[in-house]
């Protein structure tokens, strides 16, 4: 049996398998700690930062750091709400999300946790970039105005010689989420279902398939998102 650690988060004493994450070691308890790039099992790229916590005083990514004996992590402060909640008006202002018509609405966990954190008027100013769309592979419709680039595609979805389907190009400004035509062409229907559902935005999309579910029966049209944990700040 592996190791146990005894760690607070809040206050509250919980115990997880020594070198788990704190994210998932936060849910095992039934804590919930938002996440957007991070997916269990899958090598943490901690690029999102919206899983902020404070670990012994210290802003760490929830995500990327294991818990150990006597750790004491802060989750649900003003301060780290705030913080959450500026990184998910970041995301907004810095792609071009017009929820109403977005085919992902209601199952999107960037506009959930706009809900979540009660997002108005972001206080950043709107970049406006100009990006490419990509509908040039059978299954697939990139949204790339839509990406938050967390990478879950590109680490999870890959062909039988585990070659990447998808790709980023470029950096900074011109960064962009990329799609293997070659590789594409041969996609499964099940991948290219999954892809669209590991996407927490509606950058990747499954053509041919958009607004199946109606209103009122999506992923977040009844519950909040992390609801489904008992300590959900
Ligand atoms: Fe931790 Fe993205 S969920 S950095």
């Amino acid at each position: 049996m592996s190791e146990k650690v005894k760690f607070t988060i809040d206050g509250k004493e919980f115990t997880a398998p020594k070198g788990q994450l704190i994210v998932d070691a936060a849910a095992d308890n039934g804590v919930y700690i938002p996440v957007l790039c991070h997916m269990r099992d899958l090598i943490p790229a901690g690029s999102c930062r919206i899983c902020t916590v404070k670990v012994n005083g210290r802003d760490m990514a929830a995500c990327t750091t294991p818990v150990d004996d006597g750790m004491e992590v802060q989750n649900n402060t003003d301060e780290l709400l705030d913080i959450r909640k500026a990184i998910v008006e970041m995301l907004f202002v810095e792609g071009n999300h017009f929820c109403p018509s977005c085919e992902k609405s209601g199952n999107c966990d960037l506009q959930a946790l706009g809900y979540k954190y009660q997002m108005m008027v972001p206080r950043f100013p709107y970049a406006f970039e100009r990006r490419e769309l990509d509908a040039t592979t059978p299954k697939i419709f990139l949204e790339r105005n839509r990406c938050i680039f967390c990478k879950r595609c590109v680490r999870l979805i890959k062909d039988d010689e585990s070659k990447s389907i998808f790709a980023f190009k470029g950096r900074g400004k011109t960064l962009e989420i990329n799609i293997d035509r070659k590789l594409a062409a041969n996609m499964s229907e099940e991948q290219a279902k999954k892809a669209m559902e590991i996407c927490p935005v509606g950058a990747i999309l499954r053509k041919e398939v958009g607004f199946i579910e109606p209103i009122g029966t999506r992923k977040y049209d009844k519950v909040s998102i992390g609801s489904d944990l008992k300590i959900n700040s």
